[in-house]
């Protein structure tokens, strides 16, 4: 794993888009794995702003309410319409949400198992993180080995998403279809983005903390090829900074993603 931070989010922000447009570039037909939420939002809309065709790719968001209708406003599938498919060059139809109105849920969560390996799996997993712990909507006590499937949410959760339900937690639904932990430990490249002091206590749990299914982000940890870019602020409670910022100025890897700061 490493891990590298930015001075703001904007930076944080910038070098993740950088690396997504890096990885479209030398494969134009690339596996995306997609998030949502907020931190996504400001990557969506850089990446429009960098004009980067998704022509050619094919894209797998982690996650659904269930029993949300497709057109709902609040379902991830508006989302992605919203903040990135309506505005880039991709075909639609190369696009895949779990399907979260679905009258068989178990069947929908293996069609999107197959769909995935259909597709040669993800080559590149975008990842954000609830307070929670969560990637995807891997709550506490997800099984490592998980794949896609209908989970529980958190009260922790279900109260960190309640702003886009009228501020009302109760609005938020109860379930959601999500990629496994499993699922997710598959995809070749994990970039998780945190910002904000929000994030600080879960970003060190889930980077430095014990692996354990009671935050199931600390199952980073166990990837071969997995990047974890944060703010400063989403940073603080970090023990192994002054390595990091080491690693970071020093890799040839990062040698082009360093020059917009230095
Ligand atoms: C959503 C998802 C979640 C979010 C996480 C952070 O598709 O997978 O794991 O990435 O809850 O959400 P924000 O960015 O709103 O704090």
């Amino acid at each position: 794993m490493e891990v590298i931070i930015r001075p703001n989010i904007d930076h944080a922000v910038d070098l993740v888009v950088k690396l997504i447009v890096s990885r479209i570039k030398e494969k134009p037909d690339t596996t995306l794995g997609l998030a949502t939420g907020r931190t996504m939002e400001r990557v969506y809309a850089r990446l429009i702003a960098s004009g980067v065709s998704f022509a050619q790719c094919q894209t797998f968001n982690l996650d659904e309410y269930i029993g949300l209708r497709h057109a709902d406003p609040n379902s991830y599938r508006s989302y992605m319409k919203a903040h990135l498919f309506d505005h880039v060059e991709i075909n639609l139809a190369n696009t895949h949400v779990p399907d979260g109105s679905a009258a068989d849920l178990k069947k929908a969560a293996r069609d999107y198992e197959s769909l995935i390996a259909d597709a040669g799996g993800i080559d590149l997993q975008l990842l954000g993180i609830g307070y929670a712990g969560h990637i995807g909507f891997n709550e506490p006590l997800s099984s490592f080995k998980s794949r896609t499937r209908d989970k529980a949410l958190t009260p922790t959760t279900r109260a960190q998403n309640a702003e886009m339900f009228g501020g009302d937690a109760d609005n938020v639904p109860k379930r959601a279809l999500t990629m496994g932990v499993g699922t997710i430990l598959d995809a070749s490249e994990l970039v998780l983005l945190a910002t904000g002091a929000a994030k600080a206590a879960i970003v060190a749990k889930a980077v430095e903390g014990p692996i354990t299914s009671m935050v199931s982000a600390s199952a980073i940890q166990m990837h071969p090829n997995c990047k974890v870019v944060t703010d400063e602020a989403a940073a603080t409670e970090l023990q192994g900074r002054e390595y990091y910022d080491f690693v970071f100025e020093n890799e040839p890897e990062w040698k082009g993603f360093r020059c917009a700061e230095n």
